[in-house]
């Protein structure tokens, strides 16, 4: 018996949120650069959107560079650039096949032109497919979303009664996705790092000691098989 075998396949939570965190760790025990860490991460994550339609996942998001990751080294920022681009050019032909749908989150006014002519493509290009919908969290910062989501209300100035929670989630950029329900975070720090800070507001939190780099389809099925057997009451009894 595989493990996937043991999953309920009527309780798969349709939104997936990862923190792929780990990458440099995974280098560092190789005695390789952390560059050769996100090079890894970023394989891990080709196998993860693969795998992710296979168990029934509907939405994909992936935080893959935070508003506070522009303080590492211009080099490291310059390779995690270079990836974005990479992934948009050399592997979009694949994910389209595959019926990728991709959607950045996050402020796009900061990444450099070629990599945003990349990202602007990659997204115009999928966005009619109907499978897997792959939220790529970049340059994204949770408090930084709610306060520019905030002067878009100021701005509007709607009546305070208006300003309901789904007035308000219109305002972030995952506007139109549903709430994730299972956030991952691999490395096994017990962190949020300003990931989706309004959106997981009841989502179970499921932190594994995996470096991203070595995080597979077993990894996603134990993740998938410990949030089936939480009991979610979303406030409720
Ligand atoms: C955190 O690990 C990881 C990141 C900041 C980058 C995540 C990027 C990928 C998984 C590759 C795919 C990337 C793109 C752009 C599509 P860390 O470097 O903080 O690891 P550490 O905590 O062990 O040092």
């Amino acid at each position: 018996m595989t493990t996937t075998e043991v999953l309920d396949l009527t309780l798969i939570p349709a939104h997936v949120a990862v923190i792929m965190d780990g990458n440099g760790r995974w280098a560092r025990k190789r005695g390789l650069p952390r560059t050769a860490g996100h090079r890894a991460g970023m394989k891990a994550l080709k196998a993860v959107v693969r795998v992710a339609p296979e168990l029934g996942i509907r939405y994909l998001t992936v935080y893959a560079f935070s508003t506070e990751n522009w303080k590492r080294p211009t080099e490291e920022v310059g390779f995690l650039m270079d990836l974005m681009t990479e992934m948009m050019k050399r592997e979009i032909r694949e994910l389209h096949g595959a019926g990728v749908r991709i959607r950045i989150l996050g402020d796009l006014s900061a990444i450099p032109e070629k990599t945003l002519q990349a990202v602007r493509e990659g997204v115009e290009l999928t966005r009619d497919n109907t499978g897997l919908q792959l939220n790529i969290a970049f340059n994204y910062g949770g408090r930084q979303e709610i306060l520019s989501a905030v002067r878009t209300v100021l701005d509007r100035s709607p009546g305070p009664e208006e300003i309901t929670e789904d007035y308000f989630s219109r305002l972030l950029y995952t506007e139109d996705i549903p709430d994730p329900d299972l956030v991952i975070r691999t490395s096994g720090e017990l962190r949020i790092s300003n990931f989706l800070l309004w959106q997981i507001a009841y989502a179970e939190l499921y932190v594994t000691d995996v470096l991203w780099p070595d995080f597979g389809r077993e990894d996603l099925v134990l993740a998938l098989q410990d949030y089936q057997a939480r009991g979610r009451r979303f406030g409720g009894i």
